[in-house]
């Protein structure tokens, strides 16, 4: 592409550093809808002569119906996506191929490319969001009013509801969907036509190839434009921090299937055995979930280290952008599907869980709150009396609706029979109903509001 300038060729180790094509070989898609943008837009504007604009247009058609049946060939003298796509050209329909290239450069044309790629995966990544979010507010509704126990420190703390756990990964992911629309929204300018690096003189229309390609309208400065890839690093960080909610659910997955847990049983389709321990069933698919959040967040800092430090406007360096971007994107939406699956398909305890919570002391904060409200005692007098009646609890090792009256007023005769009825856990969840809280009927509300969010209402 360059033959004028050189004598000899780049050596076989040039050649290797400098190829981009075993990678951005991904792009190839985006890669033809840019250059037929493109080339239309130079035949409208009279840059192209119209015979020319059909006999390219016509070769880049070939050559998608050949990467989509035969795959994108990978020729590491043709360096790049954009070059095997352009030297193919030239073979398919000869001396017409050469004009393709008129006001653009593979400055402007690598930075729409990926811009488009990063859109589609957004939407790939909203639609799997989307979906694991249907899937928490199916578990939820259906365990609205199971009880199990709400953890500080990992240690018991007080009663939730199931279904109220699971809402709130509904909000996490919530909040991942606005950053990646956010993400979306901000790359929707085009690249296309801010040539290498300064504009081009000839007469070119950025908004006709912008809109071709579905964007809102041309970026504004031409240098910005090739070194701009905030749109991949919006991506990174989107994804590291969903990837580091998915990460959080999936833990829960792994403490909650240990033995001593019990609460949750993963299905054979998300479990694997042991060759030497027979009985055996491992949540491998959660832990690669965990694991893969790191590698998310280790592609994040990859390109935010390639690009801090880089003048105006292309470095080669820049070439390192798309591998990172790649192996993120893939690794999060596997994780997404693993975990909508898991959240789909587990069977929880729920006995297990009920147990945990009565065994745990869990509803001695309900128990502080009635002597403050029954018979009028200052929280944190009440707070003591209560650490006494779980002291004497754990001395018997009941829980504390299996004290007795007796018991009870002897600590403190202000005590009365209807304390039992603020005692267990089911109480305690019901009268946890400010807005937000863990009450069946907030909890309901909520799934019925994310129902109607999601279109399922
Ligand atoms: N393969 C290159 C990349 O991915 C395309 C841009 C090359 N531009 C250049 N001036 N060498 O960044």
């Amino acid at each position: 592409m360059w033959g004028g300038r050189f004598a000899g060729g780049p050596s076989a180790i040039m050649r290797e550093i400098n190829a981009s094509i075993p990678f951005d070989k991904r792009l190839w898609r985006q890669d033809i809808a840019g250059s037929r943008a493109h080339v239309a837009m130079l035949g409208a504007q009279g840059i192209v002569s119209a015979d020319d604009v059909a006999a390219i247009d016509g070769g880049l058609a070939t050559i998608a119906a050949e990467y989509e049946a035969g795959g994108v060939p990978e020729d590491l003298d043709r360096e790049d996506i954009h070059m095997t796509a352009e030297s193919r050209l030239a073979e398919l329909i000869g001396a017409p191929a050469g004009r393709l290239h008129t006001a653009r450069s593979r400055n402007d044309q690598v930075a729409t490319d990926f811009k488009l790629w990063v859109r589609d995966a957004i939407d790939a990544v909203e639609a799997g969001l989307a979906g694991l979010q249907a899937a928490l507010v199916a578990r939820a509704e259906e365990h609205a009013a199971s009880v199990m126990p709400g953890f500080t420190h990992l240690q018991v703390a007080q009663p939730v509801t199931l279904g109220h756990h699971l809402m709130a990964y509904y909000e996490m992911i919530g909040r991942d969907r606005s950053r990646f629309a956010d993400a979306k929204a901000r790359a929707n300018l085009c690249p296309l036509g801010a040539a290498a690096l300064a504009g081009t003189g000839f007469p070119i229309d950025r908004s006709a190839t912008a809109r071709a390609l579905g964007f809102a309208g041309p970026t504004r400065n031409s240098l910005d434009s090739v070194s701009d890839r905030d749109f991949a690093l919006d991506y990174l960080m989107a994804a590291t921090q969903c990837s580091l909610h998915l990460s959080r659910l999936a833990e829960e997955f792994v403490i909650w299937a240990s033995q001593p847990y019990g609460f949750v049983s993963l299905p054979d389709s998300y479990s694997t055995g042991s060759s030497i321990m027979p009985q055996k069933r491992n949540p491998d698919a959660a832990e690669l979930v965990r694991g893969h959040s790191g590698r998310i967040a280790g592609c994040m800092v990859a390109l935010t280290m390639t690009m801090k430090g880089l003048p105006l406007a292309y470095s080669k360096d820049m070439q390192d952008d798309k591998p990172p971007v790649f192996e993120a994107h893939d690794l999060l939406a596997l994780s997404i599907a693993a975990m909508t699956g898991m959240v789909e398909t587990s069977t929880f305890r729920t006995e297990r869980m009920r147990g945990a919570a009565e065994a745990g002391f869990s509803t001695a904060t309900d128990l502080a709150d009635w002597l403050v409200r029954q018979a009028d005692i200052p929280f944190r007098e009440a707070h003591h009396i209560t650490g006494r009646v779980v002291k004497l609890a754990e001395t018997e090792n009941v829980a504390l609706s299996a004290l007795s009256l007796d018991a009870l007023q002897a600590i403190d005769a202000r005590i009365d029979e209807r304390v039992f009825a603020a005692l267990t856990i089911d109480a305690s969840v019901a009268a946890r109903s400010s807005f937000g809280g863990t009450a069946p009927d907030q909890v309901c509300a909520r799934v019925a509001e994310a129902k109607i969010a999601l279109g399922a209402g």
